[in-house]
C-alpha cells in the first residue's frame, strides 16, 4: 500500500554535503550556512503559529517556499494549555513540511513544537505531583512514552521540562514545576530530558526537549508574569543550578521567561543567556523566547519599539523568536547598521540547524500517518502512567490506620466535586489527553472492589452528600482545585481550597463518621477542616488518565503510598515564602526558644519538605560516615540501614541532608544532596549509602566563585527534611602546590 507518507518521502539527494547523513553535524551546518542567503538565515530564526491555517493556507505555503520560518508552534494561543486546542493533523503537517523540504530553495525542514508537558494521549501526572515520586528512573521511562506518542503525531519538539523554583504556591504554574529544591529539580529535569530526547541524537520516537523558563520565573505575590527579585546569591545557588545541570547533560533548547528579573527582563538579559549559558558553560543548544516575550520588552518599558526590542532580545542571545515576527522585520537593518554582528546571526542559525540535524529531520521530515494508531495508549504506556500516578500520591495523615480501607467495609460513600470528575485529573497543560480516557475515582473503586457498595451523590448538593454519608460506614470525600484555577495566568491570593469545600469537609466531619479526604488539587493546599475532621488525608493532584484506578488501589491497599512532598506546605498564606532550605536566622541562635517568627502563627510549616506516610513503618538506623575528613579528589560514604518494620511491602525515600554551618556567605540551614527510593518487603533491611565528594559541597562564595570552602559540614540521613544532622565531616584545605625550583630561585 502506498501511504501519503511514503509518497511524501523525498529521494535522499546527496548532491550537497549538508544532505549527507554520514557527514559530521558540524560539517553539515557549515556547508548549509554557506549556501544560505541573509533572508533564509533570518527565516530560520522565526517561529510562526500558522493560526487559521485552513483559511490562510496559500499565504503560509508561499512563505514556506520563500524560507520565511524555521519552526511552527502547534498552538493557537500563548496559553495553549488553558484552552481547548485543535487536535494534531498529521496529513496537514506533512503537507506543510513537504513544501518546506521540496519546494523551498534549500529544503530545510520545519521544526514542529508543541506543549507536550507531561503527557500526550496517555496523560501522566502533572510535574508537581510526579516530583513526589522522587523517582527519576520512572520519570525517564514515562517521558519516553510521551515522546513516542507525541512524535507519532508529528511533534518534533516539546516545551518541557519546567525547571522553575517553587517558592510561592499561590502561583498557578507550580503545577508544571517540580519543587522548591534545586537538587530535586535538576535530578528530575535531567531524567525527563533523557526520556524525551534519548541518548542517541536523531533516534525515532523521541522529541527535542526545552528547559524553561530561563531563569527565575515565579513572580512576586504568586502573580504570573510578574517581576522576580532574586538576589545574586539566590540566583546562583538555587535557580541556575538546574539549568546548568540540563545544559551539561545535552538539552537541545531552553526558553526564556516573560518576567523582569531585578530590572532586566530575562528575555533581554545578555549576562545570563549569552555570556553565562552560552559562552561560559559552552552550551550548544538554541534559546527560544516565550510566546511574544520579545514583543513584551516594549511592555516592560525597556524598548521603545519593535526594532529596539529585537536588538535587546537578539543581543541577549535568543536565537528563535516565538511568534511576534520582530526578527523577520528588524534583524536585517540592525545587522546592516552594525548594531548586531553578522557572526551572531550565523551562530543563532547554526544552533537551530544543529537541533534539526541532530533530531534527524533532514532524513525523516515526515510522519507516517499510520503510526499514531499504533503508538497511542499502548499497554506499556498505561502501565507506566498508572505506576507513576500511584507513586505521586502523598499520604499526609492516617489516624488510627484508617487506610487502607478495611476489607470488611460493605458500604462506602464516595462524594464531593472530584468523586466522578474526569477532565479535572488531566491538569492545566494538557492539549491532547481525552476526557473519555480518564477513569473517575468512583469508577476506579467500583472496578477494584466489586463486592463493596459505593454510594455517591450529586457533586453540587451538599445536602445529598451528607445524606449519602449518613447511609455509609465510611466516607471518601474527593475535593480539589480544578485546572480552571491554576496553570498559566491563573494564580490565587489565598492558598485555600475553592469556595465551599472547607465548609463541606467540616459539615461531613460533624457527622462523626469515618472520613477520608482525597485532595486532587494540582498543588498542596492547607485545609484546616481536613486537619481537624478527617481521619486520613490523601493528596492525589492531577494524576492523569489513570488517576481513578491509581487512587482506588491506594485507598484499598492494593498499592502502598510512597510519595514525599516536593515542597513545604504552609499553614496559611501568611507564611509564604516558606521552604525547608531557608537561611539560618542570625537571631535564632541567641534568642533560642524566644524566637517565634510570628505572634499569630506558628513558625513551623504544616508539613515539611520530603514528608509522606506509608501503610508500613520504616526504621532508619544510625547514620555513619566512612571517614570524618575529606580532601580534594576524595569521596566519603554516608550510610544508614533501612528496615521495613511494618506489615506490608512498601517504599521509603531515604534523604541525605548536608549543612555548611560556617561559610563566606550565609547558607541554607540544610540542603538535600541525595535521595534513594527503596522498596522493601516486611522485615527486610538494606544498607542505603550516598557518596559525598567535595563537588557536592560547592556553592556561590563571597568571592563569586563556585567552590567548596574547607571546614566542617553537618550531615544527616532521614525520611524527611526535619531529620537531625548528627554527623560531622571536615573538608580539609587543599595543600598549596609545591613551588618549582625556578620560582624559588627567582
Ligand atoms: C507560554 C508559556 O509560558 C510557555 O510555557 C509555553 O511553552 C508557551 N506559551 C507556548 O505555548
Amino acid at each position: 500500500m502506498v501511504s501519503s507518507y511514503t509518497e511524501f518521502t523525498p529521494p535522499l539527494m546527496k548532491t550537497a554535503p549538508y544532505k549527507d547523513p554520514e557527514l559530521p553535524v558540524e560539517e553539515r551546518i557549515d556547508d548549509l550556512l554557506s549556501r544560505m542567503t541573509r533572508e533564509e538565515k533570518i527565516g530560520q530564526l522565526g517561529q510562526v503559529s500558522m493560526a487559521d491555517y485552513a483559511n490562510q493556507r496559500e499565504i503560509y505555503l508561499a512563505g514556506l517556499k520563500a524560507g520565511r520560518w524555521g519552526s511552527r508552534i502547534l498552538a493557537e494561543t500563548a496559553w495553549a494549555g488553558n484552552n481547548a486546542e485543535a487536535a494534531l493533523n498529521v496529513i496537514e503537517l506533512n503537507e506543510i513540511q513537504r513544501v518546506a523540504v521540496e519546494e523551498s530553495r534549500l529544503g530545510i525542514p520545519l521544526l514542529y513544537g508543541r506543549d507536550v508537558i507531561y503527557g500526550h494521549r496517555t496523560v501522566f501526572p502533572i510535574p508537581h505531583s510526579q516530583a513526589a515520586s522522587f523517582n527519576p528512573e520512572l520519570i525517564e521511562k514515562a517521558m519516553t512514552c510521551v515522546a513516542a506518542e507525541a512524535s507519532s503525531e508529528g511533534v518534533h519538539w516539546t516545551f518541557s521540562p519546567v525547571l522553575d523554583l517553587v517558592r510561592d504556591p499561590r502561583w498557578g504554574r507550580v503545577i508544571e514545576s517540580y519543587s522548591e529544591d534545586p537538587f530535586l529539580i535538576a535530578s528530575l529535569g535531567c531524567a525527563a530530558i533523557r526520556g524525551f530526547q534519548g541518548t542517541t541524537p536523531g533516534a525515532p520516537q523521541r522529541l527535542l526537549a526545552c528547559a524553561k523558563h530561563f531563569a527565575g520565573y515565579g513572580g512576586e505575590g504568586g502573580r504570573d508574569y510578574d517581576t522576580a527579585e532574586w538576589s545574586e546569591n539566590t540566583l546562583r545557588n538555587f535557580i541556575l543550578p538546574p539549568f546548568e545541570a540540563v545544559a551539561r547533560s545535552g538539552i537541545a533548547t531552553m526558553m526564556t521567561g516573560f518576567h523582569d528579573l531585578g530590572g532586566t527582563p530575562v528575555s533581554s538579559n545578555r549576562a545570563l543567556l549569552r555570556d553565562w549559558l552560552k559562552d561560559e558553560l559552552g552550551w550548544e543548544g538554541f534559546a527560544v523566547s516565550d510566546w511574544g516575550a520579545i514583543y513584551d520588552l516594549i511592555g516592560h518599558g525597556v524598548a521603545k519599539d519593535e526594532r529596539a526590542a529585537t536588538r535587546l532580545g537578539f543581543t541577549a542571545g535568543i536565537d528563535l523568536e516565538m511568534t511576534a515576527g520582530f526578527y523577520e522585520r528588524n534583524l536585517a537593518p540592525l545587522i546592516d547598521e552594525g548594531e548586531i554582528p553578522e557572526s551572531w546571526m550565523d551562530d543563532a542559525v547554526s544552533r537551530i540547524l544543529r537541533a534539526k540535524f541532530r533530531a534527524g529531520l533532514f532524513e525523516r521530515p515526515f510522519t507516517d500517518p499510520g503510526s499514531a494508531s499504533r503508538t497511542m495508549r499502548r499497554p506499556e504506556h498505561l502501565a507506566l502512567a498508572a505506576q507513576l500516578a500511584e507513586q505521586s500520591v502523598v499520604l499526609l495523615k492516617n489516624k488510627r490506620d484508617i487506610l487502607p480501607l478495611d476489607p470488611a467495609l460493605r458500604k462506602i460513600a464516595v462524594v464531593g466535586p472530584y468523586a466522578q470528575a474526569l477532565r479535572e485529573h488531566l491538569g492545566s497543560w494538557c492539549l491532547d489527553g481525552r476526557t473519555s480516557d480518564v477513569t473517575s475515582i468512583l469508577d476506579g473503586l467500583r472496578k477494584a472492589a466489586p463486592d463493596v457498595e459505593f454510594l455517591t451523590a450529586d457533586a453540587a448538593f451538599s445536602d445529598a452528600m451528607i445524606n449519602t454519608a449518613r447511609d455509609a460506614e465510611l466516607t471518601i470525600l474527593c475535593v480539589g482545585e480544578s485546572h480552571l484555577r491554576n496553570g498559566e495566568n491563573k494564580s490565587i491570593a489565598e492558598l485555600v481550597l475553592p469556595p465551599g469545600q472547607e465548609e463541606l469537609i467540616a459539615a461531613l466531619g460533624r457527622l462523626d463518621l469515618p472520613l477520608v479526604v482525597v485532595d486532587c488539587s494540582g498543588r498542596y493546599l492547607p485545609s484546616a477542616a481536613s486537619e481537624a475532621c478527617a481521619d486520613a488525608i490523601v493528596h492525589a493532584g492531577g494524576l492523569g488518565t489513570e488517576a481513578g484506578g491509581a487512587i482506588a488501589r491506594i485507598l484499598l491497599g492494593h498499592a502502598n503510598p510512597s510519595g514525599k512532598l516536593p515542597v513545604t506546605v504552609p499553614r496559611s498564606s501568611g507564611q509564604i515564602p516558606i521552604y525547608y532550605n531557608r537561611k539560618t536566622v542570625g537571631k535564632a541562635a541567641s534568642f533560642k526558644d524566644r524566637y517565634r517568627g510570628y505572634e499569630d502563627e506558628l513558625l513551623k510549616p504544616l508539613y515539611p519538605f520530603g514528608y509522606g506516610l506509608s501503610y508500613t513503618t520504616f526504621e532508619l538506623g544510625e547514620a555513619r560516615l566512612s571517614a570524618s575528613t575529606m580532601t580534594s579528589g576524595e569521596e566519603v560514604t554516608a550510610s544508614a540501614t533501612l528496615t521495613n518494620c511494618g506489615p506490608c511491602r512498601g517504599a521509603e525515600t531515604v534523604q541525605l541532608y548536608i549543612s555548611d554551618p560556617v561559610a563566606s556567605t550565609t547558607r541554607p540551614g540544610r540542603e538535600l544532596k541525595g535521595f534513594r527510593r527503596v522498596e522493601l518487603d516486611p522485615g527486610a533491611s538494606v544498607e542505603v549509602s550516598f557518596k559525598i565528594s567535595p563537588s557536592d559541597l560547592r556553592f556561590y562564595t563571597a568571592n563569586g566563585t563556585w567552590e567548596a570552602e574547607p571546614g566542617e559540614f553537618r550531615i544527616g540521613i532521614g525520611a524527611d527534611s526535619t531529620v537531625p544532622l548528627p554527623l560531622t565531616l571536615t573538608l580539609c584545605p587543599v595543600a598549596p602546590a609545591p613551588q618549582s625550583t625556578d620560582e624559588l630561585g627567582s
